[in-house]
């Protein structure tokens, strides 16, 4: 739960009106000016309606050289910006030649595996001499290579699984898998900040769709309670099959599922529970098997364990794992596996090898060095901004943490400053958050030094000032006579 100063409130929807006045107001007289030009539409309706194009006009180009920055190498602990300008006020934005080497704190590279790694980068080249780039064919055909069977193996292993199956993206793990397992007649609960693919692959199955509050486990037990009690629409049946959907930890909050809770409350209701951990496998855990490792869940106690590789392990693609029969039947009917071209061979092969690194099977002690390392740095920079009286949201342990910027024009002032002094920051406002809580989400690596850390924080902190984001400054405790101190003679 965020509780927003009431000015910053009133301050930011102040903004974001005007903006939209502005906005409307220019519309409006474009529309009387060019209205004769209106006839080379020639009978179409805009092929862009509504307010998201007006959004995008209006708000987003303003600002849009805060995003889809061009990057020129490997997203490490630095990596190479490339430097843009503009002629147009921003609309349109033209590349210069000129790189800044700036320290990264934007990307998923939770364990460091995004860069060249000495034992992973050699086998992937293999690989990519063996196999090449694509397997130009589905599963079902010619694109089950030995990686593939293998990274099946591997993965089923890591997360603690009788079987699993890969994807060729995380994005589609979700969003294909949902309808294959759900449809008419079913339930799915779903927590209500979700990742879109999970919304989509929700929204596509058909099933009944009801959302609890965010990582509010009495709530999902209220509407549990609720639909189980009432059934399925119109007719009143019980619901063929409920599913309850969860993250590990979610990547817009840095927050860890209360799996424990919500696992309990599913076994009771005997809904089956799927869990997302894309930004917690390899992140969390003390072997990197994430959160059920972290919190203590036995993973026999979740029915559907889904996640991607497109963070801790610095590569591409999705994987389900779950029991022989589940796994099973999803190679007999997910759309993805049997009409979607496989994962690329060299992307599965980073994979398997960055799990082996994480598990010393290497042979050397890398692989515990990087999950201490990102659990020392992630909790050491958390614990620092907050002494810095910046509002973080997110739970300890987790890599993911959002500064709060709230106001539109704060969005632009941070991500600019901050790139101003090399540091490179993501920041992220509606519609992937609410309008009102617009911020700045830092990801922490494993990659990252001591050195890293320092001056990351010296130029937040400076940017910060420079901004007014520091919502809850430390104050000086006030020292009463008597009570708080004691005078020595
Ligand atoms: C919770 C969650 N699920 C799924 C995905 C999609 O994964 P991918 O980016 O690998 O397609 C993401 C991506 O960020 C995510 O955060
Ligand atoms: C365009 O972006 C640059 C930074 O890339 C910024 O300094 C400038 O103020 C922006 N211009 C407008 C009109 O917003």
């Amino acid at each position: 739960m965020i509780t927003i100063p009431y000015l910053t409130a009133l301050t930011t929807y102040f903004s974001y009106g005007l903006l939209f006045a502005f906005g409307q107001f220019r519309d409006f007289f474009r529309k009387i000016f060019d209205w004769w030009h209106a006839s080379n539409l020639q009978g179409y309706a805009p092929i862009c309606l509504g307010l998201e194009d007006f959004y995008v006009r209006r708000l987003y180009l303003r600002i849009q050289d805060c995003f889809g920055r061009p990057i020129s190498s490997a997203p490490d602990a630095w990596f190479d910006v490339v430097e843009r300008y503009s002629n147009d006020n921003n609309k349109t934005m033209k590349r210069t030649d000129k790189i800044n080497r700036c320290l990264n704190l934007g990307s998923y590279n939770y364990l460091g595996f995004a860069a060249s790694d000495e034992y992973c980068t050699p086998r992937v080249i293999d690989s990519l001499n063996r196999f090449s780039a694509s397997t130009c064919s589905t599963r079902v055909d010619g694109g089950t290579t030995t990686v593939h069977k293998e990274l099946e193996e591997c993965v089923a292993n890591f997360v603690g699984k009788p079987a699993a199956i890969v994807f060729g993206m995380g994005y589609v793990t979700n969003s294909a898998v949902l309808p294959v397992l759900m449809g008419k007649g079913g339930l799915i609960i779903s927590d209500s900040l979700n990742h879109n693919s999970i919304v989509n692959g929700a929204r596509g199955s058909g099933a009944t769709i009801r959302v609890f509050q965010h990582n509010t486990p009495s709530h999902l037990e209220k509407v549990l309670r609720e639909q189980i009690a009432e059934g399925q629409p119109r007719t009143h049946r019980p619901w063929k099959k409920i599913i309850v959907v969860v993250e590990g930890i979610y990547s817009m909050e840095g927050e860890l599922c209360k799996l424990p809770e919500i696992v309990a409350i599913c076994k009771k209701y005997k809904a089956y529970v799927y869990l997302d951990e894309a930004h917690s496998i390899g992140a969390v855990g003390k072997t990197g098997r994430g959160v059920c490792e972290l919190l203590g869940v036995d993973t026999a106690d979740v029915d559907i364990m889904m996640g991607t590789f497109t963070k801790s392990f610095g590569s591409f693609g999705g994987y389900i794992a779950g029991s022989k029969e589940l796994i099973q039947y999803l190679k007999h009917t997910c759309p993805a596996h049997l009409y979607a071209t496989s994962i690329s061979p060299p992307a599965a092969r980073q994979i398997i090898s960055a799990i082996k690194v994480i598990l010393g099977e290497d042979g050397s002690s890398r692989g515990a060095q990087k999950l201490a390392r990102i659990r020392e740095n992630s909790n050491f920079f958390r614990s620092e901004l907050q002494k810095m009286g910046f509002e973080v949201l997110g739970d300890n342990d987790s890599p993911v943490m959002p500064i709060m910027l709230y106001n539109p024009a704060k969005i632009p002032a941070f991500s600019r400053g901050c790139l101003k002094q090399n540091i490179a920051v993501v920041t992220v406002a509606f519609p992937g958050t609410p309008l009102l809580l617009a911020r700045a989400r830092i990801c922490i690596s494993a990659a990252h030094t001591k050195e890293d850390l320092l001056k990351a924080l010296e130029v937040i902190s400076e940017v910060g000032d420079m901004v007014g984001i520091k919502y809850f400054p430390a104050e000086p405790k006030k020292l009463e006579q008597g009570k708080d101190t004691i005078k020595l003679e």
